[in-house]
């Protein structure tokens, strides 16, 4: 059954399910050498989902926290102003830090987070998101841990959204439906 404005399916639940084992087989490999304590952060909303799955998927002890910024409000483009509406609450100084995110857009967001993280000076800081458009990259991010590679299309579904609908889809489609 497809949603409506959503019809086009990118990837199954079967295959976002692959994806995300296989970073977890590659995350947990990175990670179960470290003496550092593990925290991974989600950046909230939109990595809920894959974030659930992904942990579940990594082998080795870890503490988990999330943080709320903002990017686009409700639009399709990325403003390019970051703003942190919700901070961690754990402390990431001496630690292992992944951060999670649902996809590499511009780049916009992340490269703002990862300089406010790197000023707390973690013991190390990685990056893993499940989806990646390369073509749109306006500001350069060094991702560690990628599940794949998608074209320029707008994209919901497995925690993503349009105007916060279509995050609960299990499958993640092409948005086509109308642009408010
Ligand atoms: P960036 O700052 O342009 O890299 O945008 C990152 C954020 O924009 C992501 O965390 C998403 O929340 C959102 N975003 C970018 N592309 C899409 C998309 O295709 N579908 C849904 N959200 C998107
Ligand atoms: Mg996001």
């Amino acid at each position: 059954m497809s949603e409506q404005g959503l019809e086009k399916t990118l990837f199954s639940k079967e295959e976002i399910a692959e994806i995300v084992a296989q970073l977890g087989r590659q995350i947990t490999e990175h990670y179960e050498t470290s003496d550092k304590e593990l925290i991974v952060v989600g950046l909230l909303r939109g990595s809920f989902i894959f974030m659930a799955d992904l942990v579940r998927e990594i082998k080795c002890p870890m503490i988990t926290d999330f943080m709320t910024v903002s990017s686009y409000g409700d639009a399709t483009e990325s403003s390019g102003d970051v703003k942190i509406v919700m901070d961690l609450d754990e402390s990431i100084t001496d630690r292992d830090v992944l951060l999670v995110e649902d996809i590499i857009d511009t780049g916009n967001t992340f490269s703002k987070v990862v300089r406010l993280l790197k000023g707390r000076k973690p013991a190390s800081l990685r990056i893993c998101t499940l989806l990646n458009k390369p073509s749109r990259r306006k500001v350069e991010v060094d991702i560690d841990f990628c599940g794949i590679d998608i074209p320029d299309e707008f994209v919901c579904g497995y925690g993503l959204d349009y105007a916060q609908k279509f995050r609960n889809v299990p499958y993640i489609g092409i948005y086509e439906g109308p642009v408010e």
